[in-house]
């Protein structure tokens, strides 16, 4: 990184200022010590009007951008996720560090060609899974639980948005990364059902996940909805979490301490054939709030992200979701969607049309 620039704040672009190119946009020009420079976006009409807002210049394609601006070395890349690796390939190739969107590419192959990019020109590559950053989610990672069963719902009403991929890749790919990383183990069997309702792709689908370690993870995902709810449980022999990802708040059970000997009581009680149906089994269990406060001036979990890639950017370290976790998550995608396709009901295929919603 050259000394201009660290004095003017790292210099940063932004490809892609759609729906979520925009808030990158936002979040870097709210940052210190960042220096948004500029936006692309092919539709120049839309990246002038987020260039107007934000006080940067506005390109059509990344050879301009880079041609005026040689200097950007850190960009998020927020294009369709079919474009990915179009895009992103340039900019790995010049060293330049890239924050892409979540899912990683498409396909594996196209997630495989990204990662290979990256470790060739010894690029940074941070994968846009904001669900990393969640406080709740930063809360239930530090209590380091071992995983054994995951129970995951991503639910929300259709936005007729991403109909392009289903939602295996629209949605659940954020819960995959999350039971990937705290399962910690190679995936053994995937087993999943699904249905496409609008159209081509599932709309909405249930994988139940058998890791080699044996922990199994069940994850709901649909986007036909009529309420949202985003809520993982862990179950662990050290406790149990229910954390809520939209709220960003959560509990823990622990199994040591007060619960530990709440039970052991209750168990002997059992034991014994003493009736307790008047206890309260909520009465018994202390619960725990599950808390983390984000460092001043990243409380918002898109802005904690960029400063977790910046950072990385700037010491060329290994992000906290680098590319082969990025990769991993598309995997178990594909094979989420694979197993849906071969799953069959009576005289009906796997991901079948429904005509409506009853
Ligand atoms: N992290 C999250 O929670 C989250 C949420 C929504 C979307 N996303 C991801 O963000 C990415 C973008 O999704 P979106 O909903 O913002 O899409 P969008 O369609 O709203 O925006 C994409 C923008 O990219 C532009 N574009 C397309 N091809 C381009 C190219 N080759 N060069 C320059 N600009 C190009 C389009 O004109 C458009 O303005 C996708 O990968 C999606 O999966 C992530």
């Amino acid at each position: 990184m050259s000394s201009k620039t660290q004095d003017e704040g790292t210099a940063v672009a932004v490809v892609g200022v759609g729906r979520m190119g925009k808030h990158h946009a936002r979040t870097y020009k709210q940052m210190s010590g960042v220096n948004l420079k500029a936006v692309v976006d092919f539709e120049i009409g839309r990246a002038q009007s987020v260039a107007d807002e934000y006080g940067c210049v506005a390109y059509g394609s990344v050879q301009e951008m880079l041609e005026s601006h040689p200097d950007v070395n850190a960009v998020t890349v927020a294009v369709p996720t079919q474009f990915h690796r179009a895009t992103a390939e340039p900019l790995l190739k010049r060293r330049i560090a890239c924050l892409i969107e979540k899912p990683l590419a498409a396909t594996v192959a196209d997630a495989k060609a990204l990662v290979g990019c990256a470790e060739e020109h010894n690029a940074v590559l941070q994968v846009g899974h904001t669900e990393r950053f969640n406080p709740a989610f930063r809360a239930a990672e530090a209590l380091n639980f071992n995983a054994r069963f995951m129970q995951v719902e991503r639910v929300s009403p259709m936005t007729f948005r991403s109909l392009d991929v289903g939602v295996v890749m629209d949605m659940m790919i954020h819960d995959l990364d999350i039971v990937l990383m705290l399962a910690g183990s190679p995936i053994k069997s995937v087993d999943a059902a699904g249905v496409a309702v609008l159209g081509e792709h599932e709309d909405i689908a249930s994988a139940r996940i058998v890791f080699e370690n044996g922990c199994v993870a069940n994850i709901t995902a649909s986007r036909m909805a009529l309420n949202t709810e985003r809520r993982l449980r862990v179950f662990s022999e050290s406790g149990y979490i229910n954390l809520n990802y939209q709220t960003r708040d959560g509990i823990v059970v622990h199994t040591d301490g007060g619960n530990r000997k709440a039970l052991a009581k209750v168990r002997e009680q059992v034991a014994q054939g003493v009736d307790l149906s008047d206890l309260d089994y909520k009465d018994i269990v202390e619960v725990s709030e599950l808390k983390f406060d984000l460092p001043p001036g990243e409380e918002d979990q898109l802005t904690a992200e960029q400063a977790s890639f910046l950072s990385a950017a700037k010491h060329g370290s290994r992000p906290t979701v680098d590319g082969l976790a990025g990769f991993a998550a598309v995997d178990a995608a594909e094979r989420v969607v694979r197993a849906i396709k071969e799953h069959t009901w009576e005289g009906m295929a796997g991901s079948a049309l429904l005509n409506g919603v009853e």
